[in-house]
């Protein structure tokens, strides 16, 4: 279909684990194990299971940050193995990650303002110094943010405002997708519920697809349009957020859905 902007097709991990003594058999073992997912424009699919199921590595290779051991990627219909370095810079500025801790994907030596124009300058074709700072500025209410802290560095920052910063620094190069990978579950509940709704109004103005990895139900049902849950790299369930989260067709999600420790109630409280 047209609007499918990205997709995973039989998509497997292998990791070679550590050999105890160099005479034991090698142990595979299989963090992800051939799925198959579609990411349409303006969507957010929400990857959910506990952890070590695989959801930052299915993410990551999505993402082109890891080779997938077997399965393609293709984003927008084309290879990620076959692209050329012009279709490959494209990819990269299109996809951002949002991380767990972002004051760890930040280098502290920095002042916000370099944090947030480092990626300009390497994925925009339009980079220059005024460029960058007229983006900035533009972008930094939109997250919420006053537009003095570019002087600041990392650790003057909150957490909650970290991730905005962090999420700024995604949204400066008009991806098409993001990857948020537990990027609300270091920050207290009524952080997370601001920093959710930031991330919903930025879908509907910029219509930016999701890929909302998390091992809290609540918070994937209150992001996602589609629901997989994973275990042991595989996808057990999946469907329209609402259904899964109403019908369960399986035991492991309703004790997901009973063990959420994000309620929407908490939204209302935030606001
Ligand atoms: N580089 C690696 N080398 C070896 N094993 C790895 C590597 N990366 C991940 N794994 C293993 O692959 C499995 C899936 O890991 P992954 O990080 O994708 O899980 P996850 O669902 O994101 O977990 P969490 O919720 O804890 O973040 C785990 O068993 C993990 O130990
Ligand atoms: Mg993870």
């Amino acid at each position: 279909m047209e609007d499918i902007i990205l997709e995973g097709k039989q998509i497997v991990k292998n990791f070679a684990l550590k050999k105890e003594v160099f005479w034991e058999k090698q142990k595979i073992l299989q963090a992800v194990g051939g799925i198959n997912i579609q990411l349409r424009r303006g969507q957010t699919i929400g990857i959910v299971g506990e952890s070590g199921s695989g959801k930052s590595t299915l993410g990551e290779i999505l993402g082109g940050l890891q080779r997938p051991t077997s399965g393609r990627v293709l984003y927008r219909g084309k290879d990620l193995a076959q692209m050329n370095r012009e279709e490959r810079r494209q990819y990269r500025r299109n996809i951002q990650f949002i991380f767990q801790n972002p004051k760890e994907s930040m280098n502290p030596y920095f002042t916000i303002e370099k944090i947030l124009t480092e990626p300009m300058k390497l994925l925009d074709e339009n980079y220059t110094p005024d460029y960058a700072r007229q983006k900035i500025a533009e972008i930094l209410p939109q997250v919420g943010m006053e537009p003095d802290c570019i002087r600041k560095y990392p650790s003057e920052l909150s957490g909650g405002q970290c991730q905005r910063i962090a999420i700024a620094r995604a949204l400066l190069l008009n991806p098409e997708i993001i990857v948020c990978d537990e990027c609300v579950s270091a920050l207290d509940v009524s952080v997370q519920a601001q920093i959710l709704n930031l991330l919903k109004s930025l879908q509907r103005r910029y219509g930016t697809s999701y890929l909302f990895i998390s091992h809290d139900m609540g918070v994937i049902h209150y992001m996602s349009d589609y629901v997989l849950v994973m275990v042991g790299g595989k996808i057990i369930e999946q469907g329209e957020g609402a259904a899964v989260m109403r019908h369960p067709a399986q035991a492991y999600t309703a004790q997901l859905i009973n063990s959420s420790l994000f309620r929407e109630d908490s939204i209302c409280a935030a606001l």
